[in-house]
């Protein structure tokens, strides 16, 4: 089985959630990394794919949510392309797997979340969602993560992993 990950990140903190997941996925099949800005267009070869980006104004982030994160937040950087932008040139496919995540400030009362805008995004293009998203918590804007996050995301990922493995594919 073959795995992609893609991710979106401006300070680095769902850089790194991405990359515990990855490494988790790793135990059990092959796995590529890469930043949605240079992403393909096609996830042709791949048996599942794992989505996942900062949640801006309660979605997914837009040019205009990153270029504010640059202007008043201090990112270092802004994406040119994000899971947004990648997500609408998707190609649509047949039933692969798929599931997404997100990384939000750490207030409960925020609603919300860019994985559930990406779940529906890769639902409509034909992929099969195999585990219910998942949102990890930062503690600023600009992070760090809390403590235990990328330990619980590479839990998420062993059940993704499971999952995926017992479709039989
Ligand atoms: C413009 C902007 C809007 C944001 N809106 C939200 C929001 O609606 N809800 C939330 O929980 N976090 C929000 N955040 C916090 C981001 O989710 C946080 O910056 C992100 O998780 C950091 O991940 P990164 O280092 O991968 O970019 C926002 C951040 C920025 C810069």
């Amino acid at each position: 089985m073959r795995a992609l990950v893609v991710y979106e990140s401006l300070w680095g903190n769902t850089e790194a959630v991405a990359r515990a997941i990855a490494e988790q996925l790793g135990q059990s099949m092959e796995v590529e990394i890469v930043d949605a800005d240079a992403a393909a267009r096609s996830t042709d070869g791949f048996d599942l794919v794992v989505v996942g980006g900062p949640t801006h104004a309660f979605s997914m982030s837009r040019p205009s949510t990153r270029q504010n994160a640059v202007d008043q937040h201090g990112a270092p950087h802004a994406p040119r392309r994000g899971i947004r932008e990648w997500l609408h040139e998707l190609e649509p496919t047949r039933g692969t797997l798929a599931a997404t995540f997100d990384t939000r400030v750490d207030k409960p009362r925020l609603p919300g979340s860019a994985a559930r805008a990406a779940k529906q995004e890769l639902r409509s293009l034909g992929f099969e969602i195999v585990m219910k998203q998942e949102s990890f918590r930062v503690h600023d804007y600009g992070g760090p993560l809390l403590d235990g996050e990328t330990e619980r995301a590479a839990e998420w990922a062993r059940t993704i992993a499971n999952a995926a493995l017992a479709t039989g594919r």
